[in-house]
């Protein structure tokens, strides 16, 4: 049977693919994290679209049936397009956090924190107006927070005072629910969770993306009916740096790890 294909510029896809390996134990996945043009989040529309397509190429060739755009920047910008180009089922990341999130707010007041280039595209803000016009929405986008999980500084007091820093507008508007729309940042929950407070809803997507990939495969018949799974990872650069940091988003080691030269 065929692998569900997910990409994502670099490591932070994994939080994906660690709640696709929970919730589907039975499928193949085939992974690509494009870690020689990481980070997407600064780049402009045009360049994240021509990656993106690029990296859809890469999977078909890998034989997948589904993909899954586990980068929010990607999703944010480059969905559509990819929409119109391919006929494989696509999934992308904005759309299960979008209603996650509107399921979860009690007063209606959602921030978002995401990189500059998916705050830039409202995506988020658009699809949760278009779900309720009356949620009110507060942007923030969060550039350092992307190098900070990639060096796992997850508990150091300069992570604790960026996190402050942009966090503040949102706690200042009293938003009740914060969607964390980056891959890299399901990683630094705590720090949130410790800034907000508890009565704030942390949505991560991940799992909404999951189910709603599970849902597409179970629609279209192509569940996997053999009880085992093969990963197979592919990055863009060096290996040793993404098999370490592999280690904190996925939760495990990884083994099959590969170097493609041209995507
Ligand atoms: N994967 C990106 C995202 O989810 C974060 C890293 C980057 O900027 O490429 O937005």
């Amino acid at each position: 049977m065929k692998a569900i294909g997910v990409f994502d510029s670099g490591v932070g896809g994994l939080t994906v693919v660690k709640e696709i390996i929970k919730t589907l134990p039975y499928e193949d996945i085939v992974y690509f994290g494009d870690t020689a043009r990481v980070p997407y989040g600064i780049k402009s529309k045009p360049t994240i679209i021509k990656f993106s397509l690029e990296n859809i190429l890469f999977l078909l060739k890998q034989d997948v049936k589904i993909i899954v755009v586990a980068c929010n920047t990607s999703s944010s910008v480059a969905l559509p397009v990819l929409k119109r180009h391919f006929k494989i089922p696509i999934i992308g990341v904005i759309s299960p956090g979008v209603k996650e999130a509107v399921y979860a707010t009690r007063g209606g007041r959602i921030g978002v924190i995401a990189t500059k280039a998916t705050i830039n595209s409202a995506a988020y803000e658009r699809q949760i107006k278009q779900l309720n016009p009356k949620i009110k929405v507060f942007n923030q986008a969060c550039p350092l927070f992307v190098p900070l999980a990639e060096e796992g500084w997850l508990k150091e007091k300069a992570t604790y005072d960026i996190a402050r820093h942009y966090l503040k507008p949102l706690k200042d508007a009293r938003i009740d629910t914060l969607i964390m729309g980056c891959t890299h940042y399901p990683l630094l929950k705590k720090v949130f969770r410790e800034i907000l407070g508890g009565s704030v809803t942390l949505i991560d997507s991940a799992m909404q993306v999951t189910l709603e990939t599970k849902q597409v495969l179970a629609n279209e018949g192509l569940l996997n009916k053999k009880r085992s799974a093969k990963y197979l990872f592919y990055v863009s650069d060096e290996l040793q740096q993404f098999r370490k940091l592999a280690k904190n988003f996925l939760g495990r080691e990884i083994t099959n790890l590969r170097r493609v030269n041209n995507v």
